[in-house]
């Protein structure tokens, strides 16, 4: 039928997984952004850079650059260190520049390092971390909309907490301007009483800035250059400091163990979850179904408990997918019902297939219009041409199943010889009887039939029958 394999890996949609209520509004190409991810975040305990670490199958870090990326900034200047290379090549191709950090002397000295990275033009710089992924663009918008409007030489984005910990503690002179930032670890006991404290999310005129980080000293607690000193500094040369205390308690969350990832990605798993069902899906159990930041989901498609919908998925509308799906990678079609504890990756399924229950659909799986894949059938580089049926028990490697055809129960593609795999070609209506084995390389006419119980090693004409096992013997039995 002079086709082919799938030539996958599926065409993918690049799909705009921002959340729907973004509100687009107005770039911001004359603001700058620093973010600082240098740092070795020791109470990870990973040997892996924290801000790779994923959320809902995105790395920490993208959240913050894809917001950054969404305000429309003129220029984005990130702080690598710890683990550098792995961070540039994981961010290669986001519009961003790299500066390496090495070795890491403080949140100071980061930004002594990027700051003269930045372009000249730029009269104002956001500084924020790449560890706060639940950090809203609107937010950092609205700072730098205040820090304009007071004319601050800097703003901080503060928030109260009812307990304050280790967090840089607000110090503000009488008329509300902020006076310094004490660290935790710095402060005296009346300082730690204050329950406003530093985000780490500022706005600085970057002249300003620049100037102020050659003064700083590392004269504290854990001997580094702390860029909250930069605050003090513009206070000594009398230029006003603003703090913009913000009731987005989220937003600044950052993440520095494994327990707060956790924590941080139940929201955002929550906040996936509800776009979804607000666009028309229907989780019957969102506390229970993980979708990946990136999936792209049809109105009206059903989802039962426990599913996993990971990586570039799409899937199409009206479908069903019943509890313990696990999909990744793929794009699924229209009203397609995916039976439980279905499992497929990199593949690609047409509209109103039926899979499962237990289907696996392995790398490269093409299954069109109206094909079957029932249970315990396992399917890996083929193609299912539209109606085809392969409903039970069965494996369909380096396959080409035409329109039609149906595949017996416990039929095997014998396509691999320990060295080599084959191909198997069977062309439409062709009919393959229960239990036969095809050993590849191999072609089954239209319109043939195998015998059940067949092992075919020789390729089947159009309309034929073939037959391949022993004949039945009717012996009598022995008596002892
Ligand atoms: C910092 C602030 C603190 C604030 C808190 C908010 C300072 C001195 N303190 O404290 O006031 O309340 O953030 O979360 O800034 N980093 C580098 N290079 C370095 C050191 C750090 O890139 O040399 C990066 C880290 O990767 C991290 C961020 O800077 O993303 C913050 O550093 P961290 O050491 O966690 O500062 P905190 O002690 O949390
Ligand atoms: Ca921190």
């Amino acid at each position: 039928m002079g086709d082919s394999l799938p030539s996958c890996p599926p065409e993918q949609t690049r799909t705009n997984y921002l959340l729907q209520d973004t509100i687009m509004t107005e770039p911001l190409p004359e603001l700058a952004a620093i973010v600082l991810a240098a740092g070795k975040s020791t109470r990870m305990k990973s040997a892996a850079a924290k801000v790779l670490h994923p959320i809902m199958g995105k790395p920490m870090l993208a959240y913050v650059l894809d917001t950054l990326q969404e305000l429309g900034l003129g220029e984005t200047v990130v702080v690598v260190g710890h683990q550098a290379e792995a961070v540039q090549a994981r961010f290669a191709n986001y519009p961003v520049a790299f500066v390496v950090q090495e070795p890491q002397l403080g949140t100071g000295h980061a930004v002594q390092i990027a700051a003269p990275a930045l372009n000249e033009r730029f009269q104002t710089v956001v500084v924020l971390c790449g560890d706060v992924p639940l950090l809203r663009g609107e937010t950092i918008r609205q700072l730098y909309q205040e820090h304009v409007a007071s004319g601050a030489a800097a703003t901080v984005l503060t928030v109260e907490l009812p307990e304050p910990g280790s967090y840089g503690r607000i110090i503000r002179d009488a008329q509300g301007l902020v006076l310094k930032i004490v660290e935790a670890r710095d402060a005296s006991p009346a300082e730690l009483s204050i329950r406003e404290i530093n985000t780490g999310i500022y706005c600085f005129q970057l002249a300003f800035l620049k100037e102020a980080l050659q003064t700083l000293r590392p004269d504290n607690d854990q001997g580094e250059l702390y860029l909250t000193d930069v605050i003090a500094a513009a206070r000594v040369r009398h230029l006003p400091v603003a703090g913009l205390l913000t009731t987005d308690q989220a937003s600044f969350q950052g993440i520095n163990t494994r327990v707060e990832l956790a924590a941080v990605a139940a929201q955002v798993r929550q906040q996936i979850n509800d776009r979804h069902m607000l666009a028309g899906v229907t989780l019957i159990d969102p506390q229970t179904t993980y979708i990946e930041a990136e999936v792209v989901i049809g109105a009206d498609t059903v989802v039962f408990p426990n599913c996993y919908l990971q990586g570039r998925t799409t899937i199409g509308e009206a479908c069903l997918l019943e509890p313990n799906v696990k999909i990744s990678d793929s794009r699924i079609g229209n009203r397609v019902t995916i039976k439980m504890g279905t499992v497929i990756s990199e593949s690609q399924v047409a509209d109103e297939v039926q899979l499962g229950p237990y289907a696996h659909l392995r790398p490269w799986s093409d299954i069109r219009d109206r094909a079957k894949v029932g249970n315990f059938v396992e399917t890996k580089k083929t193609v299912l041409h539209a109606g085809a049926k392969a409903n039970h028990l069965t494996y369909l490697g380096d396959a080409v199943v035409g329109a039609n055809v149906n595949v017996g129960a416990g039929t095997i593609t014998c396509n691999y010889d320990g060295r080599h795999k084959y191909q198997t070609t069977i062309e439409p209506g062709a009919f393959i009887g229960s239990n036969s084995a095809l050993v590849a390389p191999v072609t089954i006419g239209a319109g043939a039939y195998v015998g059940a119980g067949s092992v075919i090693t020789e390729d089947v004409p159009p309309e034929k029958l073939a037959i391949a096992r022993g004949r039945q013997v009717i012996k009598d039995i022995r008596k002892k």
